[in-house]
This record gives C-alpha cells, sequence and structure tokens, in this order.
C-alpha cells in the first residue's frame, strides 16, 4: 500500500504528480491540498480544501485523518518582496509540517519531497557561476559590499524542512528545476502561455513577423528548462529510489537549449517569420516605445567564486545586473494593435480572456532580459540511477497542444490557415 500526499495539488508542479501519482498502480490514496479548485477526480483522490496559511492547530483539524508515507510539497504563494516570500512560502512550509506532527500523520510518512527552483542558486539576481552544482554555497549573509544578499525563500523552506526531518526521523529531498514548462487548468502563470500568447498574436500583427522581444546576448546564451511531467517523475524516483534521502537535486530536462534553436521552431510552428536582421533598431523602430532598460539592484552570484576563479576584479563580476529588452512584454500586451489582434483571436477561436489577463508577462520579460544563462547539470541524479530525460522543445510543442485544447491558444492549424 503506497499512499501520498500532495500540496499544491492543482499547480503546475502538483497537478503534474497528481497525474502521474495515477498511472501507478501501485499508490492506493492520494490527498490532494489546495484552498480553492478540486483536484483530479479519481476513486484513489480525496481532495482537501485548506489555507496553509492557517495555524498548525487549524491545519491539524483539516488533516485529521489523513497520513501518507509520501508528502510532495508544491504549494507556492509568489509574493514580490523577497522578505515577504520568505515569511509567507516558509509559513506555508512549517504549518503543513506542525499540522501533521499534531496528528502523529507525521509517524507514517517516508520521505518528504519539497519542490524548490534554480533561484536557490540566485539566477534572478545576476550571473551565476556554472555549470550550478548542488554543492554551490548558498547566498547568504555579507555580499562582500557591506550589504546582505537577499533573503531567499527556499533556504527558509530548507532549513525549516531539515529541522523536522531530524525530530520526526524521516527524510527529505528538495528538487531544483529551472523555468518549468507545463500547464494547470486556470492557472496561466507560465512561460509556456505567455510565449504561445506572443506568438499568435505576432501571427495575427500585419507581415506575421516573429520579432525575438528579449536581447540579443539573450538569445544565444544557453539554458535548461524543466518539463513538469519530467519533474513529477522525478519526485516520484525521489521518493523511493535508495540513497536519494536526505538530499538537494537538479531537476532539468537533460538537454541544454538555447532560443537561437528554440525560436525559429516558433516561428515555424505559428506561421510566422523570422526578420532577416532581427537585433537591427530598424526591425523594432515601431516599438521605441515598448522598449526597457532596467539596472537590477544586485550583485552577480558568480560573485562568490570571484577568488577561488581568478576574477575579483573581473567584469563578470563588477557589472551590474540588468534587464534589456528591445520589446519588453509587459508594454507589448498593452499596445493597442496588439490588444485588437488578441481580441480578434479570442472572437474567432472563443478563447479565454482571463489567459490574455492573467499571462506572466513579467516572467517573459526576466527571462528574455536577462544577460546570463542558467546551464546547470544532472550529475548527483545520474549517478545514483536517474535516467529520465525529456527534450525541452517536445516539452514546449505538447504543453501548446494542451493550451490549444484549453482555449487558451488557438488551434494552430487553423491559425496557420486563416491570417
Ligand atoms: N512554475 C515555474 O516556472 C517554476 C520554476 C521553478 C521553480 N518553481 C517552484 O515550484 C514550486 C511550486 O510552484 P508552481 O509553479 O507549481 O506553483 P503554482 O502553479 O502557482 O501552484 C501553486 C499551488 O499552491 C496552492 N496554494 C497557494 N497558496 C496556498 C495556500 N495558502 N494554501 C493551500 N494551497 C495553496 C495553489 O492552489 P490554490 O491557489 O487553489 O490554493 C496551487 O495549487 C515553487 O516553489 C516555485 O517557486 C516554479
Amino acid at each position: 500500500m503506497l499512499t501520498a500526499i500532495v500540496t499544491g495539488a492543482t499547480g503546475i508542479t502538483g497537478s503534474a504528480i497528481v497525474r502521474h501519482l495515477l498511472e501507478d498502480p501501485s499508490i492506493t490514496k492520494i490527498y490532494t491540498l489546495s484552498r480553492s479548485q478540486p483536484g483530479e477526480k479519481d476513486a484513489r483522490v480525496q481532495h482537501v480544501h485548506l489555507d496553509l496559511q492557517d495555524s498548525a492547530e487549524e491545519m491539524a483539524k483539516s488533516l485529521s485523518g489523513i497520513s501518507a508515507e509520501y508528502v510532495y510539497f508544491c504549494a507556492y504563494l509568489a509574493k514580490p518582496d523577497e522578505g515577504e516570500a520568505a515569511r509567507v512560502n516558509g509559513a506555508l512550509l512549517s504549518n503543513f509540517i506542525r499540522g501533521i506532527e499534531l496528528t502523529g500523520a507525521v509517524k507514517q510518512l517516508k520521505r518528504f519531497i519539497l519542490t524548490c527552483g534554480f533561484k536557490h542558486y540566485g539566477v534572478h539576481q545576476g550571473l551565476p557561476k556554472q555549470p550550478l552544482l548542488e554543492t554551490d554555497p548558498r547566498l547568504e549573509g555579507d555580499m562582500g559590499n557591506g550589504a546582505k544578499w537577499p533573503p531567499n525563500f527556499y533556504y527558509t523552506q530548507q532549513d525549516i524542512l531539515k529541522e523536522a526531518a531530524v525530530r520526526g526521523n524521516w527524510e527529505w529531498v528538495c528538487t531544483l528545476p529551472n523555468d518549468v514548462i507545463g500547464y494547470a487548468k486556470q492557472n496561466f502563470m507560465n512561460e509556456a502561455t505567455a510565449i504561445g500568447l506572443y506568438c499568435a498574436v505576432s501571427k495575427v500583427l500585419p507581415g506575421s513577423q516573429l520579432i525575438y522581444p528579449g536581447n540579443r546576448l539573450n538569445y544565444f546564451i544557453f539554458n535548461c528548462w524543466t518539463s513538469a511531467d519530467l519533474h513529477a517523475r522525478f519526485c516520484l524516483w525521489a521518493a523511493t529510489a535508495p540513497g536519494a534521502g536526505n538530499n538537494i537535486f537538479n531537476v532539468i530536462n537533460g538537454d541544454t537549449q538555447s532560443f537561437q534553436t528554440l525560436w525559429p521552431r516558433m516561428a515555424q510552428r505559428f506561421g510566422c517569420k523570422i526578420p532577416e536582421n532581427m537585433f537591427d533598431p530598424a526591425t523594432t523602430k515601431a516599438y521605441t516605445a515598448e522598449s526597457t532598460d532596467t539596472e537590477m539592484k544586485t550583485k552577480n552570484p558568480i560573485s562568490v567564486h570571484a577568488k577561488k576563479l581568478g576574477i575579483v576584479n573581473g567584469l563578470e563580476v563588477s557589472r551590474t545586473p540588468a534587464l534589456h529588452l528591445p520589446i519588453d512584454p509587459q508594454k507589448w500586451a498593452q499596445r493597442a494593435d496588439v490588444k485588437e489582434a488578441w481580441g480578434k483571436l479570442k472572437t474567432k477561436y472563443g478563447l479565454d480572456q482571463a489567459a490574455w489577463d492573467k499571462a506572466t508577462w513579467d516572467f517573459l520579460t526576466f527571462v528574455l532580459g536577462r544577460e546570463w544563462g542558467c546551464v546547470g547539470t544532472m550529475d548527483k541524479a545520474r549517478k545514483l540511477g536517474w535516467t529520465g530525460y525529456e527534450e525541452t522543445w517536445e516539452s514546449f510543442e505538447r504543453t501548446f497542444e494542451a493550451l490549444e485544447r484549453e482555449g487558451i491558444l488557438p488551434p494552430v492549424e487553423q491559425l496557420k490557415r486563416d491570417f
């Protein structure tokens, strides 16, 4: 008998874990937790509506009679302020753990899998040393200039988890995915939705040109993505793999990709043309008002390795991290011609207005505007027997198809015929 609890079960990473657990006939019961939506409909699934911001005592009441051998913790509340993110997401985790300690459910627990991410390495702050390794030091304390590294909610959560594991004599695993490609119902906050909408609207605009909104460096840097499905498979593997307990793991598709390869494929898929000189100011002159140049207030994470790498006065350390975009998707989405093109798509194919209103344009601004890549390795998990792999383009393709079925993106073959 194998049982599981999945928190954040209706989100991108959590819903993929529930789907993959359901594919395993040895799983007899899955408790899915979230505040609003109902979970997957299946005889083995019991959904519990609860707010993990409630006190541990309230949590214990909601969790009464619920226990499992494996917990997959994917609940997450985005907060723009790093300190607030650490406080809120730390509380979600500690309230839940205290809740299962109070009910006694913790006695049955074997492994607790916590989903974190590459922000663990400060990829949102500036250039990190690459490839990113699980043994890299945390970015904590003095940055070297008198100021402190900003709080990181993953560190807060990992500390809470490790302490509780010692208290309860169970094991923990922490996963670090990067830029997750996937989709969950009523959850429009993901990279694939925003890119798909940008491509579909570009198809409708005069000339059907697919201009890369990000900067030139960004187009050529290398990156790693994580399919929500692959991440789910990894979490199921990590729950029982011998030797995986009490470890932190990068979880990425296994290929190294770059927009220089992905963007022309996006253009082909959505029936768009790539401009001959994409980064020539003449190509983007109609969008001058939509460009962005923002210096960030952070320090490049590579600076903690500066001495060892022999780059103490190096550009990699001293250059202020910045976001540069010839076309900032957040501003682009506000243009009258863009909104009109979206309106045409929405009316013609009956698309969901919420997809447009809630699309994470700010996430695209960051992912396409940064001038550094985020490449990690899967060496640590592979040494323990992990063999999972997914090609990043296939992850995008499969997610676009799901978004078409959900009425978020237009059916692409029809789009190509109609515009
Ligand atoms: N998505 C990405 O691209 C990405 C990339 C790297 C790392 N990550 C990390 O992966 C983790 C999971 O993120 P995700 O993208 O899967 O999140 P998500 O899609 O936004 O889902 C969040 C889940 O948490 C639930 N939730 C939020 N607040 C809650 C509360 N107070 N009580 C109970 N449930 C609550 C939500 O359901 P309700 O709102 O209905 O409660 C939802 O099921 C996070 O640590 C995130 O930083 C994500």
